[in-house]
């Protein structure tokens, strides 16, 4: 009896450390793993912007947005790499990019890199550093949208609310929904990625401080979407205006 169970003691023991040793490879090897799963840090993606800005922002734009280089997120990222092994994003920038001087990186240089470029396509971070020994096992997936940043004063934001004329305040956006931290365009005009809710809320008013630009009276009792900069505490909020636009003609 006391015999047995040592032997089964030690056959436990035995598995366990098998387990532990085979751990670190189930781990490299696991399959279904996506780049949803966690597969960098934040700090190796930091240092993987500030190696982007130097070396590739020039042609792809600092925010990947595509310029002289094709664009390296949305639309394009997904349909370049989605479903792809992430060694495909790898490959492609480490033997072909920067354009002028292929291969001209360190590998732990475009490693960073490809982290960064993951960050901006909206897959979060975890707890360990990409390496060269996951990248084959790890699944591209679709780009994400990125969590809005908060909004914050001095944010660039899209609201939308009523156009109406104050006594005191000249030209308010009144019943104005909550201000939604969005990334400036260079184009503007097209229109955003981030719908901002046309709901009405009453009560905020935002105090418009350049909407005499904007040939106010042709808006005014419209439910209009505008984009700027905010300022001013949240009781009374002032806006800067660099894009408005008119979502219904009435604001009942
Ligand atoms: C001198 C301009 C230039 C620089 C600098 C540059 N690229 Fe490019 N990149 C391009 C052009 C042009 C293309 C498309 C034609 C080609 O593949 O050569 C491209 C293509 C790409 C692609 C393929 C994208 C797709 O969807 O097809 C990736 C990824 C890429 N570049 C990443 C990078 C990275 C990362 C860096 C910095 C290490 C970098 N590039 C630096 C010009 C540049």
């Amino acid at each position: 009896m006391v015999r047995s169970a040592r032997a089964a003691s030690q056959l436990m023991c035995a598995l366990a450390a098998l387990i532990a040793m085979a751990q670190p490879y189930a781990r490299a090897q696991q399959p279904g793993r996506t780049v949803a799963d966690g597969v960098f840090t934040d700090r190796q993606a930091t240092r993987g912007a500030a190696a982007y800005s130097a070396s590739c922002a020039s042609c792809h734009r600092a925010d990947l947005g595509g310029a002289d280089g094709p664009a390296l997120k949305d639309e394009r990222f997904t349909r370049t790499f989605a479903a792809r092994p992430l060694s495909a994003i790898f490959d492609r920038i480490s033997r072909t990019m920067p354009r002028a001087a292929p291969g001209s990186l360190p590998d732990a240089v475009y490693m960073d890199i490809v982290t960064h470029l993951l960050r901006e396509n909206g897959f979060a971070a975890g707890a360990h550093e990409l390496t060269a020994d996951t990248l084959e096992s790890v699944e591209v997936l679709p780009t994400r949208a990125r969590p809005l940043p908060p909004v914050g004063e001095f944010s660039y934001v899209e609201v939308t609310g009523c156009l109406a004329r104050d006594q005191d305040a000249g030209w308010i956006l009144e019943r104005a929904g909550d201000p939604v931290a969005i990334t400036p365009r260079l184009n503007a005009g097209a229109p955003h990625a981030a719908p901002a809710a046309v709901r009405p809320v009453d009560g905020r008013r935002i105090q418009l401080v350049d909407a005499m630009a904007y040939e106010p009276e042709r808006h005014r009792g419209h439910l209009i979407r505008l984009r700027g900069l905010i300022m001013g505490a949240s009781n009374e909020q002032r806006m800067t205006i660099s894009e408005l636009e008119t979502v219904a003609a009435s604001c009942r």
